[in-house]
């Protein structure tokens, strides 16, 4: 056995490199046609029923806005009626067909349950999923006094994204459907002080590959959505402290955000409905993020140090021993040139709900 895997070790490597260089060029010619094709040919989603889980702020609630741009039926899905119904107000504004805002827990298998069959005895169908709904958090794992405030993430961040795609499968079927999914670059940029939050997140993007090839094409497609930081209740502060306590403060913000330009949510939104209804497999955007994916693969030890010097070490001279991301944002000016100006005021008691 240890002479075949030193034999396998040997040949699989030479055998498979050579064999991807002249598959490469053909993929990409391949890639280059089927894209184009997709640009000519996108979805029209005029009537269709979409359904998106954290709707109520921030990515959720513009991709609803491109969604109703569109003539969509949108079903709005969040914890705070009050913002879901101020959502919908909008989407109807912007040429929605009709919208229905749900209030549930993604994190509650039955919540999920009622909100896909709520919605399907409604309107006959479904068209589009959108799993988007999540948190964040920000403290090192040796912060945390018990699993709690890990689970919570899991709980929201993977489990979140899995109930709803599971009820909502045999009506995604029956249409021919799609699946849209808010992962992020964190599934494979390792941020510190964000461990549970990159786990979910490299869970859900191999959850959804795993499930796109066992749908084959029963369903339309599932698009992988790897965004960078964008404007929303997130980066403006909104995460799990080390309690498990939902917490808003730019100040932490500053910390596991740093000098991160921070894109605008409406240009990621606008990219991922593109990307949805030309049924890519992944967006990523900003796109920028791509170098980090390659620096991922072939120099991690560089991303690793540059990731610890930017967000863990502290900044000599620094009494509150900050790291250089928090040191660099707080620099006169900085901010303005790397945020959007709705995140930069503090509005806690408006994102608390
Ligand atoms: N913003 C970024 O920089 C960024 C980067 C990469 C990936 N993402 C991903 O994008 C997605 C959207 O986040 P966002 O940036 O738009 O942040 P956001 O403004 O905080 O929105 C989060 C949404 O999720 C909902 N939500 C949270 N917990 C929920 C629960 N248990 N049940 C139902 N809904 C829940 C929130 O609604 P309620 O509070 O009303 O329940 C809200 O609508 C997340 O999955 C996030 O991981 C964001």
């Amino acid at each position: 056995m240890d002479l075949l895997q030193a034999f396998l070790n040997l040949v699989v490597p030479v055998f498979g490199l050579s064999i991807l260089l002249v598959l490469w060029p053909l993929l990409t010619i391949r890639s280059i046609i089927a894209r184009l094709f997709r640009v000519i040919f996108d979805e029209n989603v005029r009537g269709k029923i979409v359904l998106i889980t954290g709707a109520s702020s921030g990515i959720g609630e513009q991709l609803a806005y491109q969604y109703s741009k569109r003539g969509a039926v949108v079903v709005l899905i969040g914890r705070r009626e009050n913002r879901l119904r101020a959502v919908a107000e909008q989407c109807i504004k912007r040429g929605a067909m009709d919208v229905r805002a749900i209030s549930a827990d993604v994190s509650k298998e039955n919540d999920c349950k009622r909100f896909i069959e709520e919605t399907v005895n409604h309107y006959g169908r479904l068209d589009h999923l959108v799993n988007n709904a999540g948190i964040v958090h920000s403290f090192l794992l040796e912060e945390v006094a018990d699993s709690r405030p890990l689970n919570q993430i899991m709980d929201i961040d993977f489990w979140g994204y899995v109930y709803p795609t599971y009820y909502a499968l045999p009506h995604l079927r029956r249409t021919h459907g799609k699946i849209i999914v808010s992962a992020s670059v964190a599934s494979w940029l390792p941020f510190p002080r964000m461990s549970a939050y990159n786990a979910a997140n490299a869970a859900i993007f191999n959850f959804f590959d795993t499930l796109r090839i066992e749908l084959g094409s029963s369903i339309g497609g599932i698009t992988i959505v790897t965004e960078g930081w964008v404007e929303s209740e997130m980066t403006m502060g909104k995460h799990l402290n080390r309690h498990g306590e939902i917490e808003v403060g730019e100040n932490q913000r500053d910390i596991h955000v740093g000098p991160m330009p921070v894109a605008y949510a409406e240009e990621c939104a606008k990219a991922i409905i593109r990307g949805a209804l030309r049924n890519y497999k992944y967006v990523r955007v900003p796109y920028w993020y791509t170098v980090f994916l390659l620096y991922r693969i072939f120099a991690p030890e560089v991303l690793d140090f540059l990731l610890a010097l930017f967000y863990l070490v502290p900044t000599p001279g620094r009494k509150d021993a900050a790291p250089l991301s928090k040191a660099l944002v707080d620099i006169p000016g900085v901010k303005s040139i790397l945020y959007p100006s709705t995140i930069r005021a503090q509005r806690s008691k408006q994102v608390k709900g």
